[in-house]
């Protein structure tokens, strides 16, 4: 299973690179809007240096803004030109169906973002999505579960052999991580802190001490 960091955080993604376990970045216009960059130009120069910081690791997705067709084209081909890494992040709506449908005839990547139900994720594989972005944590937030809708995505993409990847974001917990491993889910993207989460357990450390205890007793 692929991990993808969701932040737009230089200093997250490169903590990530050294614990040796990213394979691609997501980011979206909220997390871009915590980081120190105030125009156009540095939130473009932001993605660059993103992707600068990628070696082997995959590709970063950046956000279009707007929801009208003709600007989503505009900025989603300005976004995929700043560097090869580039994934355009459109989101589920009708002109984000139809921006996605534009990009996959041009052969540019995108990733299809705010899904919540099966019958979105069907929308986005039908137009050629090349990565789908359904949101565990805020469907789990309303009462409904989040892992369900994910394996409903996962059945359904394997009954039509559908080529787009499933990238589980909203990610809140170390069981979201494990259980869409269970299904098969192609990556997850989450925050640095949930995927260390996946590091602990108190009888590593009982463990650890007491190896070292009785070593450090005899010699
Ligand atoms: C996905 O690409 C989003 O950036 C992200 O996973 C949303 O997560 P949140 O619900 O924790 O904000």
């Amino acid at each position: 299973m692929k991990f993808f960091i969701d932040t737009a955080n230089l200093e997250e993604i490169n903590k990530a690179r050294l614990l040796g376990i990213l394979d691609g970045v997501t980011t979206n216009p909220s997390l871009i809007a915590r980081e120190s960059i105030f125009n156009q130009k540095e939130i473009d120069n932001h993605y660059i240096s993103i992707c600068n910081l990628l070696k082997n690791e995959e590709d970063v997705s950046a956000e279009v803004i707007s929801n009208n067709y003709t600007e989503m084209i505009r900025e989603g081909e300005k976004l995929s030109l700043l560097h090869p890494k580039i994934v355009v992040k459109i989101p589920m709506t009708e002109n984000g169906i139809k921006a996605i449908k534009y990009f996959y005839k041009k052969k540019i990547k995108t990733n299809c973002t705010l899904v919540f139900t099966p019958g979105q994720a069907i929308l986005a594989a039908k137009v050629g999505a090349y990565y789908v972005s359904p949101f565990i944590g805020r469907i789990d937030d309303i009462s409904y579960n989040g892992l369900n809708i994910i394996k409903e995505i996962k059945n359904i993409y394997d009954n039509y052999h559908f080529k787009t990847k499933i990238l589980a974001a909203s990610i809140r917990n170390p069981l979201h991580i494990i259980e869409c491993s269970k299904i098969g889910i192609f990556a997850i993207t989450s925050p640095i802190n949930v995927i260390k989460t996946l590091l602990y357990h108190p009888l590593t450390n009982i463990g650890l001490d007491k190896f070292i205890k009785d070593y450090n007793k005899k010699f």
